[in-house]
């Protein structure tokens, strides 16, 4: 107890150093005044990050962890935390960190089923919710937002980010940095944010995770660096290294960018924390000699902090001592890591209490917007005959391994939501029809067809069948790639079984990826795709189901026809020989072909060239016609602002939102250009028959790219500009940058 009282004299010393006649300089006063007082071994404590609760009040005691995560106990918390404030000799607080991914307790759509709203209201609310229940259990550290730039379905961790698009990538990432940080770190409900993984991770050769990457210096910062840009202006307060190596050199022992990129030329002053020993792996990589050699070589790279590697707390003081690490760069971790916590206000507010979390966790307003996310993240693929909404029918097939599964339905990462809240498709749709209820299989890799006869007889006996299919949880995220993403088990005999009763089929695909689903499009007349929707996804497909809200949702990254055609994207280059729709396809060709007479183009002979379907598509219940865009000007300077306007019109007789965007084209560069690029978005709602005149205001600085002298610069030149509801239509109209 004397330490508490002796903690909290040297806590009123430095408020009262702080206000002294110098002149106040607030946190930073405060980080120099405690990092003065430290000893070596005392700072390098604050760089230990170990996952573990209350058994680490031992190490916490000797000031040797400056962080935990994975424990989310308030109690568990309290007890290291005592054991950190009240015994070791200076009372630094711990910072308790959690991977609170798409939502804490209520469980938001997993975030590329959150970029398919292209709601960056709807998404900042959800990381608002998910601080406020992670924080009342202690938390006050999330690893998110997740801003990987994805554009191969293989790899399983597309489940965590927002696709493929570096514009959309941004907005998704700035509106969790905000929902999680609020206005001020230091409210009781704000966590600190943690931009991740930088950089360059989603490009791992053939999908398959932590695997290399080679990409270029121009292709990082006209693609991959982005998101990582805007979020740390808007004030990230973190940022985790990632696991793979680009070009040979591992991103936790990268010195370009930990220091060149986000110290010196983007002035960026947070926290740099490694993945999951990804100082430790260097070894692995064949980058490090051993454990100690990592630990020189992430710190000397600009690594604040080392997430279970031990390396930093084994061998720093050893590596000071050998001149190998400076003290400098101690000092420069630890005033990143004392100021965060300064910032996050836990000298003054060390615990949590322990009564707290029972009054957020799943309060209805939560659970409300959980269910607004689902319902603008779910994208209808296919609606043969309107046969969506089923407002008609009276007695519905429910079938299939994903239609009451409340833990799979939550998706991956999502430790600490509670299957027993979720409610699931089959629970709601029983409160709008009279269901027969025959799962048919027992999960999403269970091949065994015995009940499929029973699945066919049911849908004889109903007016229509809702067949909910997908991947369960663990299918997708971390570690789990895969090289064929048709649907697992006997999922599509499933659909096909069902299809035989002659009755409408709609499925809805709950899934981590964009999954290849070709085949089972052919089998049903609607395909909803609900990327796993969460505690809330049940409700929210039972009224888009019934047509009590209209689907919303647009692709966040292309659907393919197959897995072979990995990775393909829709912002690509144009290469020197672009499909142009003459190519024969493999059945086409004549026996004994002569040598180079088929297309000559690039394409596949077996899978053709387009997508199944591309970034930004999506139906709606209603039908829209977009008026040809209409630019004030024909000419623009690069200060000028492009004002865009077209007619919108909703043609058809329901109300629904269309997510209208607008996309550019570069003609000529000075390196090639994408085809197309995103630069706007808006949702825009409209009544049957409303026509809106809809304004997209594009500064031209924003056509900007990193060019052949690596200068980012709007070149002068031709441009088309697109406004359409995806991203392979509309009719464009160009432009001149003088
Ligand atoms: C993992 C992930 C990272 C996560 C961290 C802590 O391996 O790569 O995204 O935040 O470990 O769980």
């Amino acid at each position: 107890m004397k330490r508490f009282v002796k903690n909290i004299l040297i806590g009123a010393a430095l408020l009262l150093a702080g206000c002294s006649s110098e002149p106040q300089t607030g946190t930073d006063r405060k980080v120099e005044e405690l990092l003065g007082q430290m000893t070596l071994r005392e700072k390098v404590g604050q760089m230990n990050q170990l996952s573990g609760g209350a058994w680490l009040a031992e190490t916490a005691a000797k000031g040797e962890v400056g962080s935990i995560l994975n424990c989310v106990d308030p109690a568990e918390i309290n007890a290291v935390q005592r054991a950190a404030v009240e015994e070791s000799r200076l009372g630094i607080p711990i910072l308790v960190s959690r991977d609170v991914i798409h939502g804490f307790r209520t469980i938001f759509p997993i975030p590329i089923g959150q970029a398919a709203t292209f709601d960056p209201a709807i998404v900042e609310k959800g990381a608002r919710i998910a601080a406020v229940e992670a924080t009342a259990s202690g938390v006050k550290w999330t690893f998110s937002p997740m801003l990987d730039i994805a554009r191969d379905p293989r790899w399983g961790r597309v489940a965590e980010g927002a696709g493929e698009d570096p514009y959309l990538d941004v907005q998704m990432g700035v509106a969790m940095v905000k929902g999680y940080q609020g206005d001020d770190l230091n409210d009781p409900t704000s966590m600190a944010a943690c931009i991740k993984h930088f950089v360059g991770y989603g490009a791992a050769e053939g999908g398959r995770d932590y695997n290399s990457t080679m990409i270029s210096e121009r292709s990082l910062r006209n693609t991959y660096f982005p998101a990582f840009k805007a979020t740390a202006e808007a004030g990230a307060a973190t940022l985790m290294t990632s696991f793979n190596e680009i070009d040979g050199i591992p991103s936790t022992g990268n010195r370009w960018l930990l220091k060149n990129i986000l110290r010196d030329e983007w002035g960026w002053d947070g926290m740099v924390v490694t993945d999951w020993n990804s100082a430790g792996e260097m070894i692995a990589h064949g980058f490090s000699r051993d454990l100690k050699h990592t630990a020189e070589q992430a710190i000397n790279a600009g690594v604040d902090m080392d997430m279970m590697s031990y390396g930093f707390i084994q061998y720093v003081e050893e590596l000071v001592k050998e001149g190998k690490v400076s003290e400098k760069e101690i000092d420069r971790a630890v005033r990143n890591i004392l100021k965060l916590k300064f910032d996050l206000g836990l000298f003054e507010n060390p615990y949590v209490d322990e009564t707290a979390s029972a009054k957020v966790d799943y309060a209805p307003e939560h659970l409300e917007a959980a269910k607004q996310c689902a319902l603008e993240s779910a994208i209808l693929l296919k609606n043969s005959n309107d046969v969506l909404p089923l407002d008609k029918a009276k007695t519905i097939l429910v079938t299939g391994p994903l239609a009451d599964a409340p833990y799979e339905q939550m998706g991956t990462w999502a430790f600490d939501g509670q299957q027993e809240h979720t409610v699931t498709p089959l629970e709601a749709l029983r409160e709008e029809y009279n269901v027969i209820w025959e799962p048919g299989l027992a999960y999403s890799r269970d091949r065994n067809t015995k009940d499929f006869a029973k699945v066919r007889s049911a849908a004889s006996r109903a007016d229509a069948a809702v067949v909910i299919v997908g991947e369960e949880a663990i299918l997708s995220g971390e570690a789990h790639s895969l090289s064929n993403l048709d649907l697992q088990g006997a999922q599509s005999e499933l659909i096909a079984e069902v299809a035989k009763a002659g009755k409408p089929v709609v499925v809805v695909v709950m899934a981590g990826r964009p999954l290849t689903i070709e085949r089972d499009l052919e089998n049903c007349d609607a395909m909803l795709y609900s990327f796993h929707p969460g505690t809330m996804g049940g409700p929210a497909i039972a009224d888009l189901i019934k047509g009590k809200a209209v689907p919303s949702g647009k692709l966040p990254m292309t659907f393919l026809r197959d897995a072979g055609q990995a990775p393909f994207y829709y912002n690509h280059n144009n290469s020197g020989r672009p499909c142009n729709g003459t190519e024969t396809l493999l059945n086409d060709i004549p026996i004994a072909a002569g040598q180079t007479s088929l297309g000559c183009t690039s394409y596949y002979l077996d899978t053709g060239y387009g997508p199944l379907f591309p970034f930004g598509y999506g139906l709606s219940y209603t039908t829209f016609k977009y008026g040809n865009p209409v630019l004030d000007k024909a000419e623009y300077g690069r200060s000028d602002v492009i004002t865009v306007s077209f007619e919108l019109k909703n043609t058809g007789d329901r109300e629904g939102t269309e997510v209208a965007q607008l996309y550019v084209q570069d003609l000529v560069g000075s390196v090639v250009r994408p085809v197309k690029e995103l630069k706007g978005f808006q949702r825009v709602t409209l009544a049957p028959g409303e026509t809106r005149t809809v304004t997209f205001d594009l500064p031209v600085a924003e056509l900007a790219f990193w060019n052949i002298d690596m200068e980012h610069v709007v070149e002068p030149g031709d441009f088309k500009l697109w406004v359409a509801g995806d991203s392979a239509s509309g009719e464009p109209v160009g432009f001149a940058v003088l």
